[in-house]
């Protein structure tokens, strides 16, 4: 149980109160600390969509595919997006995060005691692990989740209005990123010949939260995670950063971490679970933490399209005949959620759990 005391903690008060060492609910198990390997040459593919001209639908449909085969992530660029609202973004974002006063700050806490819920908080990917005796080891971040889809969800009241831009900026966002998500499951499904509304016609309405995160310098980056590894539980995530590197994701070649490093104006895309299992894992989502540094704080924005927590979703139809099987169980999303909560993301624990003997 969260006492008082800890709600009002964040990992930014840590990080300036000028520690030299990590409290110990911080420090990963030997097995997931981020032991530096070999920088990799290795780098996520970047697809140019040509502002979606369907004179080069084709070949960059033949790109994602390869993408999503080897990496289930990869950047776009051209994608429609004003790189203006990128910069707005990241502009409002961080100055919520490095200008305001902590007391400002806590009044948009979230309520820590329930998953997911808006607003200010620290901690949300909490693994009880058994290797580790069952202790919970906490992320090195701060957050801010905003619920923004569907619109009955949207409340700019809830957000900060600091700068004074921030909640349009915001609402702005999340209609392009939305816009944006249906037009890459669109190209996503043809690139599995599959009509270009199957993978979203699956979804159903999509419920979208922006997560703005923030890792602040941390003294002792090789014994923690700022977020530990992970699949991302919806459908597809979009995601911006900074130009501090931190996010990895494993090459499915090697098994091994590949660093994000960041491309000003493209937007990462990030296969997730729900996509895993209605491709019937012809795509496999991505599994992705991120590091932190002792020097500089790292912000990013993701924007996840998830389907209602109602929806009850299972591989697509017309990927299942005699030769190739259903591969995973049918499962309502909120059910999938809950069990992601209870027991923590652990990699891919939670979709392997609806892997499907053969
Ligand atoms: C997430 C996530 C990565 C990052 O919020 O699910 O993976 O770089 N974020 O902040
Ligand atoms: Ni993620």
């Amino acid at each position: 149980m969260e006492t008082a005391t800890t709600e009002s903690i964040r990992v930014q008060s840590l990080s300036q109160s000028g520690l030299s060492h990590v409290p110990p609910q911080f420090i990963q198990p030997l097995h997931t600390r981020p032991i530096p390997n070999n920088p990799s040459s290795t780098t996520i593919p970047i697809i140019d969509l040509f502002g979606f001209d369907p004179i080069h639908r084709n070949s960059t449909r033949d790109s994602i595919a390869r993408a999503c085969n080897e990496w289930g992530a990869f950047y776009v660029t051209n994608h429609g997006v004003p790189v203006t609202l990128l910069d707005d973004i990241r502009r409002v974002g961080s100055t919520f995060f490095n200008d305001c006063s902590m007391p400002v700050k806590l009044r948009y806490a979230c309520n820590s005691g329930a998953a997911a819920t808006e607003g200010y908080g620290s901690r949300m990917l909490v693994s009880s692990d058994e290797q580790n005796d069952g202790v919970q080891v906490l992320d090195w971040r701060d957050y801010f989740d905003h619920h923004t889809l569907p619109l009955s969800r949207r409340n700019p009241n809830n957000w900060p209005d600091f700068p004074s831009d921030y909640r349009k900026t915001v609402a702005n966002y999340s209609d392009e990123m939305n816009v944006l998500a249906k037009k890459l499951l669109a190209l996503i499904s043809e690139s599995l010949g599959l009509n270009p509304s199957c993978i979203e016609d699956s979804v159903g309405e999509f419920y979208q939260n922006i997560t703005m995160s923030y890792y602040p310098p941390c003294p002792e980056p090789e014994l923690t995670l700022g977020l530990q590894s992970h699949s991302d539980m919806g459908a597809i995530t979009l995601l911006i950063q900074d130009d501090v590197s931190g996010l990895q994701v494993v090459n499915n070649s090697d098994g091994g971490w590949v660093i994000v490093k960041p491309v000003s104006d493209a937007v990462l895309v990030i296969l997730a679970d729900q996509t895993e299992i209605i491709t019937n894992g012809k795509y496999r989502s991505c599994e992705h933490r991120a590091i932190t540094n002792p020097d500089r704080a790292r912000f990013s924005v993701a924007t996840f399209h998830d389907p209602a927590k109602t929806a009850k979703i299972s591989p697509a139809s017309d990927l299942i005949n005699e030769l190739s099987p259903a591969k995973y169980q049918d499962v309502v999303y909120g059910d999938y959620v809950l069990s992601w909560y209870t027991k923590g993301p652990e990699g891919k624990r939670n979709l392997d759990a609806l892997v499907l003997e053969s």
